[in-house]
């Protein structure tokens, strides 16, 4: 089973399926376990007070660092310029990686005011070669158009709460528009969507689990997922979401379950002072 790949806006290449590290009891053995199963994308960020079992983990392994694709987020208490470069070396020596792949600012935090500063600083990163691409998580529609407008750089991704509950259309048609790639945060959605009557009919039809149908929806609809498991069956559950496809029609049907069912933080408020 190989990974599939995706290539961003400014070239680079990501594993389309990745692992989520938040709230991972023992990180280190998790992410060793799971490259060894193949997943070759890990997400990480400060916020998550990882970065170090993280970086134990990839190094502990014996697959070789450029295979992997790491992403680390900027913590919302660090946004700013320089207190963004700063924040960003502390994260690459806790993961005690020479670059990371792909490095967000983690949240807007509008109140705060400060991500066009933050975001000047991720394109410096970039400029340094100390991160390979750059982007954000959690940015409504204005606020990317804030970035864009004042840095002139349009980020690569921006990684949003998306699942079949919660699809957010709008902000996505906006990511095809501008060639922003759409990355889903809590992609399974709990209880709520993997206890959907609809997706128990396609696992019914696909001969699959509900987890892995919600994967491989994400997948066939284009975007980077990264659901999360300490347990070890599960990982290898999720990894072979790979292994299938939905057809058209199954996809349209997962669609048509939005409701805007947020679970996560709301990007007006969180980081706000
Ligand atoms: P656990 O760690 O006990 O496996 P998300 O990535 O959408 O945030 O979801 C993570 C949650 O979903 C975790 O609670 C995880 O629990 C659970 N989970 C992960 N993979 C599966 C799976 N294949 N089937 C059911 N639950 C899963």
């Amino acid at each position: 089973m190989t990974e599939s790949v995706l290539t961003l806006n400014d070239g680079h290449r990501m594993p389309q399926l990745g692992l989520g590290t938040l709230h991972l009891d023992g990180a280190a053995d998790v992410v060793d376990q799971a490259l060894s199963i193949g997943y070759r994308h890990i997400d990480t960020a400060s916020l998550y007070r990882n970065e170090e079992a993280v970086g134990r983990g990839i190094r502990r392994s014996s697959v070789a660092r450029e295979e992997v694709f790491v992403t680390s987020k900027l913590h919302n208490s660090d946004q700013g310029y320089q207190s963004t470069l700063d924040a960003f070396q502390t994260s690459r020596a806790l993961l005690g990686l020479d670059y990371l792949d792909l490095y967000l600012i983690h949240w807007p935090a509008p109140r705060l005011d400060r991500f066009v500063d933050s975001w000047r600083a991720l394109v410096e990163l970039r400029e340094r070669g100390w991160v390979r691409s750059i982007g954000v998580s959690n940015f409504r529609l204005q606020d990317l158009d804030r970035i864009i407008t004042e840095v002139g750089v349009v980020p690569a991704v921006n990684q949003i709460e998306l699942h079949p509950s919660f699809a957010q259309p709008e902000l996505q048609e906006e990511h095809r528009r501008l060639g922003i790639l759409t990355q889903a945060w809590s992609p399974l959605g709990g209880r709520d969507d993997l206890q959907e009557g609809v997706i128990a009919q396609i696992a019914d039809e696909t001969g699959r689990t509900a987890a892995q149908v919600i994967v491989r929806w994400h997948l066939d609809s284009g975007r980077a997922v990264f659901p999360k498991s300490a347990n070890p069956g599960r990982l290898r559950e999720n990894f072979a979401a790979l292994e299938f496809a939905l057809n058209d029609d199954q996809v349209r049907r997962i669609d048509a379950l939005d409701r805007g069912n947020r679970t996560g933080g709301h990007p007006d408020q969180v980081g706000n002072p």
